[in-house]
């Protein structure tokens, strides 16, 4: 039988969210809506807009509430400041009109020379039919955008190279088990709902205070950034396991 797919991130999300292991590592979502908005400013100061359906980080904005009341949002390099809530909102409902959009809690990402970066962990089916995390990248963003997606201008890396300006190297070596752990639970909470998947990919934000959240789960991730590892065994783990399951 074919693989299982699932597009909506909101439908994703609340499967997760029924993971009392899970929970408080995903950040606050709620449905687009004017009202939850403001609230989540208020509350958070720092959130991401983002198409329900959405892939390589189209559509995907970030909005700040200032300190002097000021308000912000960026759709791609383009940064606008408007002087109160209300004008910020004229020109946003403009964008998130066409389609269904959701809000999540902001996450402030670690940084590599000054451009933020994330995570993407990669967890498959092997051969003993067992959930395996194969493989972690990091993604550098473009120094001017608010993504980090390799089809949106970002730079994948390798995670030591990334997290050794936070951690040692022993330290991100410990780091790495929690989060290939953690893929293997996700998946597993994901498969309560969706018998029929085979592979995932996370992303995966580590705030400032190293604590790791779930942005989202992609059940069509892309093996071939992989290949961008000095360790060629990664990717030749990877792309073996994707076409064990027929999809090249
Ligand atoms: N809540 C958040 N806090 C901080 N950064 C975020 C947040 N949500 C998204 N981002 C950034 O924006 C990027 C794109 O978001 P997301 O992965 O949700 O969109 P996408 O279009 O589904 O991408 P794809 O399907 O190609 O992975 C993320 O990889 C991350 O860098
Ligand atoms: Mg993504």
């Amino acid at each position: 039988m074919a693989i299982q797919r699932i597009k909506s991130k909101w439908a994703k999300t609340n499967v997760l969210l029924k993971s009392e292991e899970l929970r408080d590592q995903i950040p606050l979502t709620s449905m687009w809506s004017p009202l939850s908005l403001k609230e989540m400013l208020n509350e958070y100061e720092m959130v991401y807009i983002k198409p329900d359906r959405g892939t390589f980080g189209k559509g995907v904005i970030r909005v700040e509430k200032q300190v002097n009341d000021h308000y912000s949002f960026q759709l791609g390099k383009k940064k606008r400041v408007f002087s109160s809530f209300e004008n910020m909102l004229i020109p946003l409902q403009r964008k998130v009109a066409s389609r269904f959009y959701l809000i999540q809690r902001g996450i402030h990402l670690l940084t590599y020379l000054g451009r933020r970066f994330d995570l993407r962990v990669m967890v498959q089916i092997n051969n003993n039919n067992e959930w395996e995390s194969t493989g972690i990248i990091g993604r550098l963003s473009h120094p001017n955008k608010i993504i980090t997606n390799y089809h949106g201008g970002g730079t994948p890396m390798s995670m030591n190279k990334l997290m050794g300006r936070h951690l040692t190297l022993r330290e991100t070596a410990d780091f790495s088990i929690q989060l290939q752990k953690q893929g293997v639970a996700i998946a597993k909470q994901l498969q309560t709902e969706y018998p029929r998947l085979k592979e995932i990919g996370i992303d995966v934000a580590v705030d400032t205070g190293l604590k790791p959240w779930i942005l989202e789960v992609n059940t069509l991730p892309d093996p071939f950034i992989f290949r961008k590892l000095e360790d060629k065994r990664v990717f030749h783990k990877i792309y073996r396991y994707c076409k064990m399951y027929g999809r090249f």
